[in-house]
């Protein structure tokens, strides 16, 4: 493997937008999450990164590690581009434990001409470690050489788990006729794969995405979910507002004809940025999901200051009347360091004391049956101007989430309930927030220097139970 220049990296010049207890790049880019296992006694989250400039560049695969998925320590790079098989970038996949070594799967990226980064071509490669600190790439890579006949160039993300005897891994894809898909292919060994076939594909590029990119499948509740992160949905009212969406099915896979049937596509996120996530099972037995908590395209003003991106804070996925819910793993409760308030509030309109708010974990509990009232707000001010704020409309139960800047909007609903929950967590650029105990999310990344205040504000005086507590380490 090549090595990596440390004279190059970019420095961090400023930390006015640092993240407190979420994994971010130490300098340079990140984006998707990648190769989320646990292997001898440490999580691993390994993430795509360019260490030499605050924007996309050939991906390095960064890597981090926890044994509470709270406290991450950065690692040495796992993965850097530039051997025949991944010359011009190591892109996202994942990882497994076989014999007690750390086995990635990855894709490998190449152009044909660097002025044209339209044109490239890509296969899949493998990597190994003893000590899940130290990675070796495979002599005989790539391992997938390849896309079958009837695929374009876009061939990437493999994901990978065992069933029974084989190993299989999915891969986003996208067919001669411009419509994402997934595709299988199984393994005995992780070295010599075999070709299954389409498992399901876009109905349409403007309904369903003209590209399926990290797909991802594992079992809740005996259902089998796709979670995806297609590109190419046209926006349908208040839905798929992002640029590209991060979504699943609930449904079936069926191994003996490899064939996943299922129902319709549901975003997992409300937010702006949430994109890329991949899962992984916990030793026991979690179904744990993170994301990258941006979004292509978008603004980032952290670049000026020598990096970009941050991962969202690990969560727990739970299927209920086939509907995915989303809850911060219980772990993050150790990171509470002081209640700075525990009480009930008659809210009209309250500005919280919070000493800190942009490092806070905030939770709310409302019962709504003798309210009376149709308008909760939760806003975060700075200098009594609104950056970011989320409004509930008890009537037809949405919520209605504005962000500063350009295309402020994002919406989510509830099914009915006679209780609003709110779970926040701000950490100085972002803020994630879960609605009825994850039904509804909303991921954000927010940018303000300086104080700013929490205000809560309701139309008809709401008993609210107020619990906030400072976080981080
Ligand atoms: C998703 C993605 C993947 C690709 C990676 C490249 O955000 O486009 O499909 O592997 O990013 O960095």
């Amino acid at each position: 493997m090549k090595n990596v220049d440390y004279s190059k990296m970019i420095n961090v010049t400023n930390d006015r937008y640092r993240l407190k207890f979420h994994i971010a790049p130490p300098f340079g880019w990140m984006n998707d999450p990648n190769g989320l296992v646990f292997f001898k006694g440490y999580y691993h989250v390994f993430y795509q990164y360019y260490p030499y400039d605050s924007s996309w560049g050939p991906m390095h695969w960064g890597h981090c590690r926890s044994k509470d998925l709270i406290h991450w320590e950065q690692l040495p790079i796992a993965l850097v581009p530039g051997n025949k098989e991944d010359k011009d970038g190591c892109f996202s996949g994942s990882a497994i434990v076989k014999n007690d070594k750390l086995y990635l799967i990855y894709t490998g990226h190449h152009y044909y001409a660097r002025k044209d980064p339209d044109h490239f071509w890509q296969n899949q490669n493998i990597a190994y470690s003893e000590d899940g600190v130290h990675f070796v790439k495979y002599k005989g890579n790539p391992v997938i050489a390849t896309p079958p006949k009837d695929n374009t160039q876009h061939f990437r993300d493999p994901k990978i788990w065992k069933e029974n005897e084989y190993y299989y891994v999915i891969l986003g894809s996208q067919n001669n006729d411009g419509v994402g898909r997934v595709i299988t292919y199984r393994s005995k060994n992780l070295v010599n794969w075999e070709y299954l076939g389409v498992i399901t594909q876009s109905k349409s590029p403007n309904k369903q995405g003209f590209m399926w990119e990290c797909p991802d499948l594992f079992k809740l509740n005996g259902k089998s979910i796709l979670l995806f992160s297609p590109q190419g949905i046209q926006k349908v009212d208040k839905k798929y507002l992002n640029l590209y969406q991060t979504g699943y099915f609930v449904g079936n896979m069926d191994y003996q004809n490899n064939q996943f049937s299922h129902d319709k596509f549901k975003e997992l996120d409300h937010g702006h940025d949430f994109y890329a996530t991949q899962t992984m099972e916990s030793p026991d037995g979690r179904r744990i999901v993170i994301g990258w908590m941006d979004m292509w395209e978008n603004d980032m003003p952290e670049k000026k200051d020598g990096w970009a991106g941050a991962l969202t804070i690990p969560r727990e996925l739970t299927l209920k009347n086939n509907h995915l819910y989303m809850t911060p793993v219980r772990e993050l409760k150790n990171l509470r360091n002081k209640t700075l308030i525990d009480k009930q509030i008659n809210i009209h309109s309250t500005t919280l004391k919070i000493p800190d708010p942009q490092h806070l974990e905030l939770d709310l509990q409302a019962s709504l049956n003798h309210w009376g009232g149709n308008k909760f707000v939760f806003m975060l001010q700075k200098s009594n101007q609104e950056i970011l704020s989320l409004t509930f409309n008890n009537r037809n139960k949405e919520l209605t989430l504005f962000r500063e800047g350009k295309d402020p909007y994002r919406y989510g609903t509830i099914s009915s309930s006679n209780k609003l929950k709110l779970q926040i967590f701000i950490d100085t650029s972002s803020i994630e927030i879960f609605v009825n105990n994850g039904e509804t999310v909303f991921s954000e990344r927010y940018y303000a220097e300086g104080k700013s205040n929490i205000t809560l504000e309701s139309d008809k005086g709401l008993l609210c139970n107020v619990r906030a507590y400072s976080v981080g380490h």
